[in-house]
């Protein structure tokens, strides 16, 4: 923060500060109430015979997480009130892609803070770890929120972690703020009823799943004619048998009821119709209108990623300090705990990581149609998109679309 007010290099600075204090009526410590953070670390271990150097460093780092926690939640909050209406207009659009990058950008800082308390030696956290049990990391409220905001379903959890009961029983305004957190739409619902708007997807219209599942059934068919000329049995076998495989998986898109049952079991999460909005955009991301989307898409993935890398490097930091045989302190077996949560499960946006699974080769991807191309070039003609400028929100909330 550049601030010319609360660098007191020598005397002149501070005169000025008392001078420009006065005018604006607050100093940088007070603006940021620095008193409140600074005087907040409170070393257990330093009102015993044997103060430990290292549970300064244990208590800032944790400090600093639950900063940054709150500036993601803050963003994805306002993320979610920008997804959450029926028209997004496009200078929305650009908002949501600068917050996302920015969440992005906090989560890589954190994956990236790890190594400092690494710092810290196994012996050292032995000489004060019991002063802070019972509290642990996993009373972190504020990661809770974040997971619930972001769209981790209780059910995809690690049953250890199902109940908050018992780690928020008493604390009823967390156990409020938790519940609430379930029950609005979180990012990934959100996403998906936008996705599901996605133009080319009407059947009276471009009706881009059945021109892409006809795609993949030609692709298919033509390499079991070349399967069958194979001269070699074996070679034949082969390739018709991956062949097969391969019609297997397109069958978990294109049969809505395969679809439904993944859904069920956990392995898929979106909505049929919005993996198919995630599938076009992911198609024709070279097209105009479907850029930011596509970038869109790239940052929820990145989010997800980074979250998982961070959980990687948190549960690494785990076992060299306790190692995997040791109870951690919120009561979870710990190590074992912690890896477990490592598990797809607990991506939010697993579905798109999975598209590549669904790819085609370019030729194959369904031509365009002139109105289509049209519609996703020029905004103000696409008068289906989610995507709409100012002029045609207007004409919507007059009733003209
Ligand atoms: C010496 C360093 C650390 C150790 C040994 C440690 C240990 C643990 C253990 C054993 C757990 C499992 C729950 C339990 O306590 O039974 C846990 C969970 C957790 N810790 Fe840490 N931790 C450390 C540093 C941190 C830091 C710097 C953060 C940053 C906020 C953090 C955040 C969390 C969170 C959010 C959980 C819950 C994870 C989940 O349930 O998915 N921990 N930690």
């Amino acid at each position: 923060m550049s601030c010319p007010i609360g660098n007191s290099n020598g005397q002149d600075a501070a005169q000025q500060g008392e001078v420009l204090g006065a005018e604006v009526g607050m100093l940088y410590g007070e603006y940021l109430q620095l008193d409140k953070i600074l005087s907040s670390q409170r070393m257990l271990s330093h009102s015993d015979k044997h103060p430990v150097h290292d549970e300064h460093l244990f208590i800032v780092t944790h400090q600093a997480y639950e900063l940054w926690f709150k500036q993601i939640i803050f963003e994805v909050d306002s993320i979610r009130d920008l997804f959450d209406e029926e028209l997004i207009k496009e200078s929305n659009t650009l908002e949501i892609l600068k917050r996302l990058n920015r969440i992005t950008l906090i989560l890589n800082l954190l994956v990236d803070q790890v190594p400092i308390l690494e710092t810290m030696t196994p012996l050292d956290f032995m000489d004060f770890r019991d002063y802070l049990s019972p509290a642990s990391g996993f009373q972190s409220l504020q990661f809770r929120l974040l997971e619930n905001k972001l769209g981790v379903k209780t059910e995809h959890r690690v049953r250890y972690n199902q109940n908050y009961s018992h780690v928020f029983g008493t604390d009823a305004e967390a156990i409020e703020a938790l519940q609430r957190s379930e029950q609005d739409p979180s990012l990934s619902d959100l996403v998906q009823r936008w996705l599901e708007r996605t133009p080319g997807l009407e059947k009276d219209g471009f009706d881009f799943w059945d021109k892409f599942q006809a795609s993949v059934e030609k692709l298919l068919k033509e390499k079991e004619e070349q399967a069958n000329n194979e001269e070699s049995e074996y070679l034949k076998n082969y390739r018709l048998m991956d062949i097969q495989k391969r019609r297997d998986v397109y069958k978990t898109i294109f049969d809505p009821k395969v679809h439904e049952a993944l859904v069920a079991r956990g392995e898929r999460r979106f909505t049929y119709k919005a993996l198919q909005g995630a599938m076009m955009i992911s198609f024709y991301r070279d097209e105009p209108r479907f850029s930011q989307p596509h970038q869109l898409l790239q940052l929820l993935m990145d989010i997800d990623s980074l979250i998982t890398k961070w959980r990687y490097n948190h549960v690494i930091m785990v076992q060299r300090m306790i190692g995997s045989q040791q109870l951690g302190t919120g009561g979870s077996s710990g190590y074992q705990y912690l890896r477990s949560t490592l598990s797809d499960r607990y991506k939010v946006f697993i579905d798109l990581f999975n598209l590549s699974t669904f790819l085609i080769p370019r030729h194959y991807i369904p031509e365009l149609t002139l109105e289509m191309k049209n519609t996703l070039t020029h905004s103000k003609s696409a008068k289906t998109s989610e995507c709409i400028d100012e002029e045609e929100n207007n004409a919507a909330s007059n009733g003209l679309k």
